[in-house]
């Protein structure tokens, strides 16, 4: 496994599945990465606590990150790439990207965490920018980011008609990396171990350049 600061060794790769994390991995990070496996492209893990999402200075501050831990799982799971990145190749001073979630970013989980959503978008725009992933995985924890990132996936990359967007839904013991954060016990949401409970397949018409196709893979319950 390569551990990456930058994206410079993924420029000639149009075969990335993306998973990204903000670290301190669990079995729900670990279930994401084996899907990604499956689909044989070359595996980015990207690793990056975004401050932008954290609307209290301190959960940011007591976010759990054991570096070295998340290191040894992805090199024991055989993962192509970490990417590790600093804060300047995340937010540099130009050409850096602010997204808004507009009304329904204030709504629901979103009226109690004003500006995750923003911080979100902001962080899964900058990281499709720089990796120009083939597929990306995303569990399903948080309906609300999801909705957001298919949002994000449709408008940025104008993806008008769907094409070829694959969703799986599967189980996933949803493991919540903020319980870990504020020390309570994390609880399995799926205890159901259907295998694949349904699929369902999109027409994607892409028009972003370096997207002959996108698939998001979405692992749910
Ligand atoms: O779901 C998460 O872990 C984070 O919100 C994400 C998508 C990695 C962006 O920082």
């Amino acid at each position: 496994m390569k551990i990456l600061k930058t994206t410079d060794l993924l420029k000639n790769h149009n075969d990335i599945c993306l998973v990204p994390t903000m670290g301190a991995l669990h079995d729900g990070h670990i279930s994401l990465i084996h899907k990604a496996k499956e689909t044989g492209l070359k595996i980015v893990v990207s690793i990056f606590v975004n401050k932008l999402q954290f609307n209290d200075e301190q959960d940011f501050v007591n976010y759990p990150r054991d570096i070295e831990k998340d290191i040894k799982i992805l090199n024991d799971l055989d993962v192509d790439f970490a990417f590790i990145p600093d804060e300047e190749t995340i937010y540099p001073k130009s050409g850096f990207e602010n997204l808004y979630s507009g009304n329904v970013g204030n709504k629901y989980e979103g009226s109690s965490r004003p500006g995750h959503f923003d911080g979100v978008l902001t962080i899964v725009n900058r990281l499709f920018q720089l990796i120009r992933p083939h597929t990306v995985i995303f569990g399903s924890k948080d309906i609300q980011q999801l909705f957001f990132i298919k949002k994000l996936i449709t408008f940025k990359l104008g993806l008008g008609a769907l094409e070829r967007n694959t969703i799986f839904f599967e189980c996933f013991f949803n493991w919540s990396t903020a319980s870990i954060a504020f020390g309570l016990r994390a609880t399995p949401l799926c205890i159901t171990p259907h295998k694949s409970i349904t699929k369902v397949s999109y027409s994607l018409n892409i028009s972003a350049k370096w997207f002959s196709s996108l698939n998001l893979l979405v692992l749910s319950f």
